[in-house]
């Protein structure tokens, strides 16, 4: 083995913690860095943007403060993005929280007395705010009032706060975990799809623009179809790529290299790391015979369903390795094919 050898072996990670799209520490800050700050750098999503455009633009022009703003969709799609894009676009302050850190409705009245006219509040995975913390949002959302209890007992008695303009912006992984009488609360929902390789395409080369890589040939179209049509591995992978490039001395990369470079951390042409393998054999294997609800499913690989539910499955869905049936998961014949399986006779699907 040579020493650039060496070098390069050093680098692999645990192959699952590539592709997840649930942020890691290492992304916190490159999200940071390559995060778009304005509707126009923010890649893909047509329809939502379009959208979003019109909602923002009225609410400029009227000088008010925009309807409140829930964004659901899969890890990594850009929801937080959104969420600094809202307050950049209407000039104003933006305070960053979340469902699980609001233990108490007291934190949440903490926050809300403190925000300055006209402020853009994000509560990301705002399906896990607590029921008395949830209390607390709703008359805060609709009539900008706080019911505050003072005391306790007989002496207790309630007072009324009223709250600055403001725009609530939640982001969720999906509608469906948010309480009704909450996401009837919000004026504009927007449902985020995991992305086509012509977006993630552009979404690279701006981001290799941005880490200084220099991307030669179709680069950026090898690490875009492996990134499961989510910009957040696409960056990932990016970083991986230049990782390898770095190592062994190249000032360039061309797609032969970064095929290359992440064919080294396990992931596959189809952008598959371990655990899509894993859900994919034994729905061709063990559970070929018949659908297998989530719960089995998330027993057998040892991953939350949530995880299964909201990382792996979507991507799966889109390409077509598996359907879900009201029975369960099945493989598809896309699926058999991916791993040399064969369908065992007497089949379901
Ligand atoms: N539409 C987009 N255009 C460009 N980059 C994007 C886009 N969406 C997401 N990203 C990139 O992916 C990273 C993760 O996005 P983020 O907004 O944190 O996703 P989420 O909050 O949905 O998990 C961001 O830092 C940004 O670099
Ligand atoms: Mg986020």
């Amino acid at each position: 083995m040579t020493r650039r050898d060496a070098d390069v072996t050093s680098l692999v990670v645990p192959q699952d913690s590539v592709v997840t799209p649930r942020a890691s520490e290492a992304d916190v800050y490159a999200d940071v860095t390559l995060r778009p700050s304005s509707l126009a750098d923010f890649v893909g999503q047509r329809e939502l943007v379009g959208h979003l455009e019109i909602v923002l633009g009225s609410a400029k022009t009227r000088g008010q403060s925009s309807d409140h703003l829930l964004f659901a969709g899969p890890p990594g799609l850009g929801k937080t993005s959104l969420a600094s894009i809202v307050a950049h676009e209407m000039g104003s302050g933006l305070r960053v929280t979340s469902g699980p850190v609001l233990a108490r409705p007291g934190d949440l009245v903490a926050l809300l007395t403190d925000l300055q006219e006209g402020e853009v509040l994000f509560i990301d995975e705002i399906h896990r705010l607590s029921r008395g913390v949830e209390e607390v949002l709703y008359p805060a959302m609709e009539d900008r009032r706080l019911d505050v209890m003072i005391g306790r007992g007989p002496s207790a008695r309630s007072i009324r706060l009223d709250l600055p303009h403001f725009t609530l912006v939640g982001a969720t992984t999906r509608t469906g975990l948010v309480a009704a009488p909450l996401r009837d609360r919000f004026g504009f929902v927007g449902q985020l799809d995991l992305y086509e390789t012509d977006e993630l395409r552009q979404i690279i080369t701006r981001s290799a623009g941005l880490l200084g890589v220099e991307l030669r040939g179709d680069a950026a179209g090898v690490i875009a179809q492996r990134s499961r049509g989510t910009p957040r591995i696409a960056n990932r992978l990016l970083r991986r790529v230049r990782d390898v490039a770095s190592v062994r001395g190249h000032p360039t990369v061309d797609a032969g290299l970064a095929a290359e470079a992440l064919d080294l951390f396990g992931v596959d042409e189809h952008g598959l790391d371990k655990i899509d393998r894993r859900i994919l054999s034994l729905l061709c294997g063990q559970f070929a015979q018949l659908p297998v609800g989530l719960t089995t499913l998330s027993h057998a690989c040892g991953e939350e369903t949530a995880t299964i539910e909201d990382a792996y499955e979507p991507y799966l869905l889109r390409e077509g390795f598996l359907i879900r049936t009201p029975r369960g998961r099945v493989a598809t014949d896309k699926a058999f094919a991916h791993l040399n399986a064969h369908r065992p006779r007497g089949g379901l699907v």
